[in-house]
């Protein structure tokens, strides 16, 4: 009898655990802070090409940008509270920057990428965009565009079910990512990072 406790006990246990697992594996992950990758095992895959289309309808590649780092900020123009938080968080680092250092014209470009390509058009993009730096490239594209950027990115993103709000919402990752000159990974930021904290790092990685 006393065997046969020890194996129930033992089954519930691992069933409790598959449950947070399965929980953890579920979770929105815009409460996500850290990258899973990031502890000891060099620099993350994080980027890659893309073919996206600005605020203006043209089309950019990283090809566009090569030579300067990208502070890249996937998000949506409809999300009541994070994007335009970091997105305005990300216009003042810069600022704070270029009021020490002069223009960072040719060195630093702020991108922002929707992942709700089927509201955020051109138009909604060109619109929202002048809430924030005047150099922000905000990037739309197709659904298989967007899903291939946001990969690369490994930006996770979904739509949010609820019948019951007629504008849906959507989960998604969060992070402020500083890619090189040569379209690498060179860090990130939180969300909820200070302008000051970004201008800071900026600094320090732009050897400003
Ligand atoms: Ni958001």
């Amino acid at each position: 009898m006393h065997k046969r406790a020890i194996i129930v006990f033992l089954v519930g246990l691992l069933v409790l655990l598959g449950g947070a697992a399965v929980y953890l594996l579920t979770e929105p992950a815009t409460s996500v802070t850290r990258l899973p990758s990031q502890a000891g095992s060099g620099t993350p895959q994080i980027g890659g090409d893309f073919e996206l289309l600005d605020q203006s309808g043209a089309t950019r590649t990283q090809a566009d940008f090569a030579g300067r780092h990208m502070l890249v900020y996937f998000g949506y123009t409809y999300c009541p509270d994070v994007c335009p938080t970091s997105l305005s968080i990300m216009s003042q680092a810069l600022d704070l920057l270029e009021a020490e250092t002069g223009s960072l014209e040719d060195r630093v470009v702020p991108l922002f990428v929707t992942v709700d390509p089927a509201r955020d058009d051109v138009a909604a993009l060109a619109a929202y965009a002048e809430h924030f730096h005047p150099r922000l490239v905000a990037l739309t594209g197709s659904d298989a565009q967007i899903a291939a950027a946001a990969k690369a990115y490994r930006v996770y993103y979904r739509k949010a079910e609820d019948p019951s709000v007629s504008e849906y919402l959507m989960d998604h990752s969060s992070f402020i990512y500083l890619m090189g000159p040569d379209g690498g990974y060179v860090s990130h930021f939180a969300h909820n990072a200070s302008p000051q904290e970004i201008a800071e790092g900026l600094k320090g990685f732009l050897r400003l």
